[in-house]
């Protein structure tokens, strides 16, 4: 099988190319990455350049049928990937996120790959209350982000056909580990402020409703992803990817963390303005589609192995909410030294 991934080299990526490599024979993997952010800062793991039979360093507004000629499969991961890029970078956001995934779910239809995979985001049932959404939940984006999802899927939907299979997994926050570790995502930096700082700083009163999921398990998704077929399923399928007992209230999540590391002093911000960006979420679908690559990890061991990972590398830097484990940062940084263009692009 001969596939193309395209943001291999952030956080999810390398984990996704490493899984398919050691489930999957016969396999030629080419990565397609613009490369924004540094990688491999956790150590000894290789670099996610190094985990792919074929590394392009491209922009995925720019790259053509010759990229996807020969392709069996597209796995669609490049993104400006979190809130606070997308409101600091929202044209950019749908620019990427939105029209040049479309652009190139189309061109992969043309040359002739037979599926795509695209990482959409929970994030797009926006304020919820203490039900559970399903697919077929009523969709409220807050966020230009959670916005360019949805408006992706709308788009490539009408795309798929018998011959095209078009799969956007809804996926819940990710969390664990990497060989390009992000810490700007809530269990990530509640650990790595748990080691650091010996306090968690919930941003929030703790209330809103996120369910979470292990990199690992993304990977085991896609993979799902990119093998099923079932006769009865539609070949535009979008889905909400993880398990029921993933809902945690951001309070539960520092108390698990605390669970590891009893000295831990939690502390929350009951004066923050109200997080409106809260959604519990139903999985019955995929577990019913999906029963074999079902998440394994559970939310300890993800704590477990982002504690590990950082020790190993005597991860010590008490501001590292201002440094360049925030993507946010990085971007910034490029900009301020005209690295990178307002389009985001690479000055040359
Ligand atoms: N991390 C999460 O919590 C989460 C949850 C749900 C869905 N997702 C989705 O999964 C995907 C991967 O997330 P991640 O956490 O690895 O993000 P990331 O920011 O770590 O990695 C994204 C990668 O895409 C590349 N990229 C960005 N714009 C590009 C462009 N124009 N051309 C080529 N490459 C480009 C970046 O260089 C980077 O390597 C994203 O689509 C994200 O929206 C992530």
């Amino acid at each position: 099988m001969r596939i193309v991934i395209t943001g291999n080299q952030g956080y999810i990526g390398p984990m996704v190319v490493k899984h398919l490599k050691k489930t999957l024979s016969d396999l030629h993997i080419t990565g397609v990455d613009t490369g924004y952010f540094k990688s491999g800062w956790t150590g000894s793991q290789a670099s996610p350049e190094c985990l792919v039979d074929k590394q392009l360093f491209a922009d995925v507004r720019d790259i053509d049928a010759d990229v996807l000629n020969g392709a069996d499969a597209l796995i669609q991961l490049a993104a400006i990937s979190n809130d606070p890029m997308g409101n600091a970078y929202e044209q950019v956001t749908h620019d990427i996120n939105c029209v040049a995934a479309t652009r190139l779910t189309k061109v992969a239809k043309s040359a002739g790959v037979r599926s795509t995979i695209i990482a959409s985001s929970c994030s797009i049932y926006g304020q919820g209350d203490d039900s559970a959404r399903t697919e077929n939940s009523v969709t409220d984006p807050l966020t230009a982000y959670a916005k360019s999802k949805l408006n992706l899927e709308h788009a490539v939907q009408g795309m798929a056909s018998e011959d095209f299979q078009v799969t956007s997994l809804r996926f819940p926050t990710a969390c664990g580990i990497s060989n390009n570790l992000r810490l700007d995502l809530v269990l990530n930096d509640f650990v790595a402020s748990a080691m650091v700082n010996g306090r968690i700083e919930i941003l929030s009163d703790g209330s809103p409703w996120r369910p979470l999921i292990d990199t690992q398990d993304m990977a085991r998704s896609i993979e799902w992803a990119l093998t099923r077929s079932s006769p009865n399923e539609a070949p535009f399928l979008a889905i909400n990817a993880g398990c029921n007992e993933s809902n945690y209230q951001i309070w539960q999540l520092a108390e698990l963390v605390k669970d590891f590391a009893p000295n831990v002093e939690i502390a929350t911000n009951p004066k923050a303005s109200p997080d409106k960006r809260s959604y519990k979420v139903d999985f019955s679908r995929y577990a019913e589609l999906a029963p074999n690559h079902q998440p394994k990890i559970s939310l300890s061991q993800s704590i477990g192995s982002i504690w590990e990972s950082l020790n190993k590398v005597r991860f010590a830097d008490k501001n590292f909410r201002s440094s360049d484990k925030m993507r946010l940062n990085v971007l910034k940084a490029y900009r301020t030294a005209g690295r990178l263009d307002s389009d985001l692009r690479w000055v040359h």
